[in-house]
Formats: structure tokens, sequence, C-alpha cells
């Protein structure tokens, strides 16, 4: 068989973008996919306030709070590449989910908003991409608004991101006088026209900084941006691939997303740049995505994304070899060969069956209450992917229906809610209660409202005496057993079936700890 784009791994670009809310992160996907044909008309992905709803979007509550409350998965093609976009959650109740998704990039893009500079999101998320090294080119969005001078903003991502910025394009004035950007390495100046909401927009390329043309077009602006290109030759770092690709540096564009401005130039250089599927770290060994044998992780399991499906999707990064649609697969925690009869892949809002798909790509299969976050499926060997994180919650809630007979209904859902990792289902030893266990609080209003919608079951979350949970595991048999005799009142099961210590208080847990110092109790836990 030929090598085509479509077959070939290495033509993959997986990334996600990472963003504090409301810096762009939106718009910047709906321009992407404008660029990569995947739209044709830029407006269609969102509009909060026009009432069209973001590909990305899938929740109704979404819409209503205007945040980010899932993720999803785009694909298109661009040039000779298949670019594969995972959308994290904007709002930081959700980061757990947004860590796992950057699990499953080989690299980030950063929105920054030009006026606002490194935002708090923006740290913790950086933080993220640092624990693997994951190569993030950055955006410097809003230029058509008034913002910050752009030689102090590559200062602020410097120091308080601790990387080197190295300038690609810069920004030809910003508000009313953004007119446009030069690219320093194509020493050329590209004007743009007004914005028409397609991709075919009026952009004026002149080449040569010293090109008359460009006095003639921009006046004294032209002279202003000689000064200060001058200025960032003298001040900043050239961009250096290696020290891109080792997470080192990052290559700075600035533009409008919104009007389309600077896009195209980041867009190019991501396709050209930005790594190809890269190596993956498993137990005993390192997966390398060049191997002709199928592996892959889920990182990511979503209940009822269509409605009218009512289905439950795991997500799984392809990390080598080809999935070909009815494939047998092995999943290894369950020690099972699976048939995977027909998985997903996510163009837009519409639901695309695949016949293939190679390391880099996400797809979609059908969940039916046995895979589980971090599970990783092979063609028979026996191997997990590392570093997919659990998080122990910090908030807790018991579920109490309004409608007892409805209690079936409540667990059902509560379960097939929890497997998507953002919420722990607890129930405990000793009683019935079904305790809700989250990160942010944000997440019991979603849970109950999807509860609601999507199980017809209505439910409240009230207070509860639980303050922390760590999962527990021991060695030593015969002492767990007698652990768990003794801490009855305090165990629970999570919706896996996997044993948790429910602790009243810090003080409770530190001391239970100190007494059996046998078990270890996790905070953090990886999947699988
Ligand atoms: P997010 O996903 O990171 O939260 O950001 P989002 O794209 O939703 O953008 C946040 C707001 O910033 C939106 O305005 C959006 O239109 C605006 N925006 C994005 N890019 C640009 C840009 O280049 N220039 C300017 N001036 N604004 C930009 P909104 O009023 O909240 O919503 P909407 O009704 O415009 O969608």
């Amino acid at each position: 068989m030929s090598t085509t784009p479509e077959n070939d791994y290495s033509s993959r670009r997986t990334f996600a973008i990472i963003s504090h809310p409301d810096a762009g992160k939106t718009t910047m996907t709906e321009k992407l996919l404008l660029f990569g044909g995947a739209i044709q008309l830029a407006g269609t992905v969102k509009g909060k306030k026009s009432g069209r709803h973001a590909t990305s979007d899938w929740m109704a509550m979404e819409k209503e709070r205007g945040i980010s409350v899932t993720s999803s998965v785009m694909q298109f093609p661009y040039r000779e590449r298949i670019v594969n976009l995972l959308d994290t959650p904007g709002h930081e109740d959700f980061s757990e989910d947004t860590y796992r998704v950057l699990t499953a990039v080989d690299s980030a893009l950063m929105v920054i908003d030009a006026a606002k500079g490194v935002e708090a999101r923006t740290i913790k998320l950086m933080e993220v991409c640092r624990l693997r090294t994951t190569p993030i080119m950055t955006f410097v969005n809003k230029l058509d608004r008034e913002g910050r001078d752009p030689l102090e903003l590559l200062d602020e991502v410097e120091t308080v991101l601790n990387i080197r910025c190295a300038p690609v394009t810069w920004p030809i004035g910003s508000g009313k006088r953004f007119r446009g950007i030069y690219h320093i390495a194509q020493d050329t100046t590209y004007l743009y026209g007004a914005a028409d909401g397609t991709r075919d927009q009026a952009v004026e390329a002149i080449k040569g900084l010293d090109n008359p043309d460009l006095d003639a077009r921009i006046g004294s602006q032209a002279d202003e941006l000689r000064d200060e290109i001058e200025l960032v030759a003298g001040a900043a770092d050239e961009f250096d691939l290696e020290a891109y690709l080792a997470g080192e540096q990052t290559p700075v564009y600035f533009g409008s997303a919104m009007n389309n401005f600077g896009v195209q130039s980041l867009l190019d250089d991501f396709v050209e740049y930005a790594p190809a599927p890269q190596p993956r770290e498993a137990t005993g060994r390192t997966v390398d995505p060049s191997e002709t044998k199928f592996t892959g992780f889920v990182f990511k399991i979503q209940a009822n994304m269509d409605p009218q499906h009512r289905d439950r999707i795991a997500f799984l990064r392809i990390c080598s070899g080809e999935f070909r649609r009815g494939m047998k697969s092995h999943h290894v925690r369950l020690g099972r060969d699976v048939k995977i009869p027909d998985a997903l892949t996510f163009m837009s809002s519409d639901r695309v069956r695949l016949e293939t798909a190679q390391a880099g790509d996400i797809i979609g299969i059908h969940n039916h209450g046995t895979v589980r976050i971090g599970d990783t499926f092979t063609e028979g060997e026996k191997l997990a992917f590392t570093g997919i994180p659990n998080f122990a919650p910090e908030l807790f809630r018991r579920a109490q229906l309004k409608d007892p007979l409805k209690s079936k209904q409540l667990l059902k859902g509560l379960s097939q809610l929890c497997e998507e990792g953002a919420t722990q289902l607890y129930r405990p030893m000793t009683n019935n209660d079904l305790i809700l266990g989250a990160v942010g609080v944000l997440q019991f209003d979603v849970v109950a409202q999807r509860l609601k919608d999507e199980y017809n079951v209505d439910c409240r979350f009230e207070a509860v005496n639980v303050n922390t949970a760590r999962w527990v595991e021991c060695d030593d048999a015969k002492r767990f057993e007698e652990f768990k005799n003794k801490n009855q009142q305090n165990l629970a099961l999570d919706h896996a079936g996997d044993l948790v210590y429910i602790a009243p208080t810090r003080v409770n847990l530190q001391m239970t700890q100190e007494r059996w110092p046998e078990v270890r109790f996790l905070a953090t836990r990886e999947h699988g």
C-alpha cells in the first residue's frame, strides 16, 4: 500500500490549546477549523450571545454558563498533515479532565490575551505541560484591542512561565492602529483588510522591511516597525527548532483570532514544526509510534455525548500501529480480547465512522461500563501506559433524591457519569448513602443538571461529614483484612469497585495513617 498522509502516522499533529478562560481558545479553535476546511464560515462554531453553539461544546449547560465543561476532539487535514485538536475544558473546576487531555497530546498551543498577559490558569496548565516537556507554541491574541507592549508581554512569559520566547511574527500597532504582522524569518509584512468571516480574506504581502511600499501603505508605522524589529533582534531569541521541541523555547505569534489575523502564519508553522506522534512510556518499556502493532490508552470517557445515541464513549489515543475497524484488541487490565466493531472520529459535530486510524489519532469507542480511564489496549502484549493521573477529590456531598422510587436510576446515572473521571462515587460499606466527590464545586451542579436531563432523576447534593478520601492498598493481605475490619465505618467502594478510606477530618486521616503504617493511602493514583 502506498503511503499517503491518511495512513502515515508521521503526518499527525496532535495538540490541545491551553489558555485562561476568555483569552480566545474557542475562537481560535473555530479559526483553525476554518483554515483546515472543516467548517466554511466563521461563526458557525459558536457565539455565546447569538445562540449558536460551539462544535466543541456539547452540553446545554455549557452554553448557558458560557464555559466549556467537557472536551471533544476535532480532526482536519491541513497541507500534507492531519491535525488532531483536543479541546480542553476552560473552567478550573474541570482541571482534572484537562490534565488528562494533556497526557494524550504531543504539543500544545498557548493562547494569551494581549491586554491581560499571563493569567493564573495558563500558569497551572503550563506546569502540567512541563511534566512531560510538551513543546508549546504561543499566540498572543486580541491585538485589535489596546493591549500591553509586546516586548513587555514576552518578558512576562519568560519570567512567569520560565520558558524562552522566540517571536516569529511581530504586530504592527495595536487596537485601532493594528495593521497586520511582520514575519521575521520571511522578512515579509502581511497587511490585513477587513475580516469577512471566510478564510479567503484580503491579505497584502510586502516583501522586505525596507520596501518603500510599506511606507506608502502604513505611513509612519513603517518606521516604528523598523525600530521595534531592530530592538527585538537584539533582545529576543531566534526560533530554534530543537529548543522548541525540548520545551525550552516557545515560538510566539501575534494576531487576532476573531479577525483571522495572524492565524494562518501560526497554522503553517504548526504543521511544519510541531512534533509528530512521540514515543510513550509504558510499564517495562517505551512504545515507539513506528511500531506496527496497535497500542493505545484511554484518557477520557464521556457519557451521553449525543442524547439521541445515549451512549458512553471512551476516547483512546493510539500510540503505535494502526487501528482497523472490527479488529480484535487486547484489553490489558481485564486480560481479555475484545472486538472493537466501530470506532468514531470527530469531524466538527458529525460522527464519522472510521475504517483505519494511525498513531497520534484519537478514536472514540463505545463503552458499556468495562472501559476505565487509563486502560491500555494492545494486540496482545501485556503492557500499560503510565502517567494518566486521577486525583482524590476535595469536596464531598451526599446525593439526596426528591423521589425515593428513583434510587436505581440515580445509582445508574451516578455510576455512568463517574466513569468520566471528573467526579467520584463512593458507596460506604456500612450504609446506603451515595456520596459524590469532586475537585471543584461546579461539578455538583453539572452532575445534578445532567442527572435530570440525561437520566430523568431529580436530586440535590447536601453536606456530608467527609473531609477527604484516599485510595487504600496494602501488600500484606492479612494486615489489610484487619485494617478493613477495624475501619469499616470509614471504608467505601468507588464506582470502579476500588477501596477508599473516607475521613471525616484531616486529623482522623493522619491518625489512621500512623496506626496502619503498612497501608498506603493514595491521594493521586494512576489509572489502570
Ligand atoms: P475562551 O474559549 O478562551 O473562553 O475564549 P473565547 O474564544 O470564547 O473568547 C472570549 C471572548 O473574547 C469572546 O467574546 C470572543 O469573541 C472574544 N475574542 C476572541 N478573540 C478575539 C480577538 O482577537 N479580538 C477581540 N477583540 N475579541 C476576541 P464574548 O463577548 O465573550 O463572546 P462573543 O459573543 O463575542 O462570542
